[in-house]
């Protein structure tokens, strides 16, 4: 692995680098999620080191349904052309989650909770109609996203806050997750079909997804890999409080050894690695700025990223997809629910250059 590069320090600009896409196409694609803009305003990282994309919020059902029946597929298709002129693979995100999903769904006309069979009719014309729309262009679904909890049950409509609770599961039970992936494949048979989750380091959580996906293969129910969105922080072990479960690379390689055990395949859907705790609520004068994003995080964020890429290639042969949250700094979720939260987790800083942890990925 080449040295560490210090901040501050003057790097080349990311276009003279070598492509991170052409050094891992041994081994995966590489992707990064993307919003309407990101072809033009991160359009030259994107040629350069990414194969692979995945529209960050365009394909979840309230951008494509907000009102029953009518579709609205102009962004998704405005990103999925871009990304077909540039040879990139086109992931799907998401088509039943319990979030970013409009109220209508689930009430009726009376605006009473809608009955099983409203809201399973409702599961069915969505998925028909979506999947139908990105036939031979999205060659992957995320079909089911974060359908268990970290605690290993499944997500119910009894979880504490309401922004957690899964009405699909209140009104269906888990029966939503077995027809959403059958209804999926009956439209588009080629398309590849995961389970998308988080914190698969968790050991009762990935062990109640793999009972989960274990019995939907039993009863023939056609999925064929599992999502780890892999949202980490640069700190492998956060406080107690969080779980008291450390996100070690033994804990992820457990969770990809045991998928695999399955033979289902394994994709990275949503990596990004936080300068901060998960869990763990900053006073605002802990916040890190680029000033204080220093030397010291810098270098302990590229060895973060360079043992988790080892750990990838080491499973390359199950491993078909590792896809960013993000392209640079500049644009990361992290940072867009308090302004001044600023994080800083991915390959590139805010001026698209590449960071230490750019370096470790590629130092092999
Ligand atoms: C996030 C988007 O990045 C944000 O822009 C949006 O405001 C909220 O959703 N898990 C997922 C993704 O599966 O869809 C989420 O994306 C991040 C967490």
């Amino acid at each position: 692995m080449p040295p560490p590069v210090a901040a501050g320090m003057e790097q080349p600009p990311a276009l003279e680098m070598a492509s991170l896409a052409e050094k891992y196409r041994p081994y995966f694609a590489v992707g990064a999620a993307v919003d309407p803009q990101a072809f033009d305003t991160h359009g030259k990282l994107l040629k350069t080191h990414f194969n692979s994309i995945t529209t960050e919020n365009a394909m979840k059902f309230e951008s494509l349904q907000p009102t029953e029946g009518q579709f609205d597929f102009g962004r998704a298709d405005a990103m999925v052309s871009s990304a077909k002129a540039q040879n990139m693979k086109v992931r799907g995100h998401a088509l039943v989650w319990h979030r970013q999903t409009p109220d209508w769904v689930f009430v009726d006309a009376e605006g009473k909770p809608a009955s099983k069979q409203l809201l399973r009719g409702r599961l069915e014309s969505h998925i028909s109609q979506v999947v139908e729309h990105f036939k031979g262009s999205v060659y992957a679904w995320d079909v089911v996203n974060e359908a268990i909890v970290n605690d290993g049950t499944y997500r119910s409509d009894q979880e504490k806050e309401d922004i957690d609770k899964s009405r699909w599961h209140g009104i269906m039970g888990k029966s939503y997750i077995a027809a959403a992936f059958r209804l999926a494949h009956a439209i588009d048979p080629q398309a590849k079909l995961f389970y998308n989750d988080y914190y698969n380091y968790i050991p009762e959580k990935r062990q109640a997804i793999y009972r989960m996906l274990k019995s939907l293969l039993a009863d023939g129910v056609p999925v064929h890999g599992v999502g780890l969105q892999a949202h980490l922080s640069i700190h492998s072990s956060p406080e107690p409080t969080h779980h008291g479960h450390f996100q070690t690379m033994g804990n992820l390689e457990s969770a990809i050894e045991l998928y695999v055990s399955l033979g289902l395949e394994v994709q990275v859907t949503e990596l990004d690695v936080s300068v901060y705790l998960p869990g763990v609520k900053y006073a605002p004068e802990q916040y890190f700025t680029t000033e204080s994003f220093g030397a010291k995080l810098r270098e302990e964020q590229a060895k973060r990223y360079g043992e988790l890429f080892a750990l990838l290639r080491k499973h390359h042969r199950a491993i078909t997809g590792v896809t960013f949250w993000g392209i640079a700094d500049d644009n990361t979720w992290l940072s867009e629910f308090d302004s001044k939260r600023t994080d800083f987790p991915l390959l590139f800083d805010k001026q698209h250059r590449p960071k230490a942890a750019f370096q470790a990925v590629m130092g092999f």
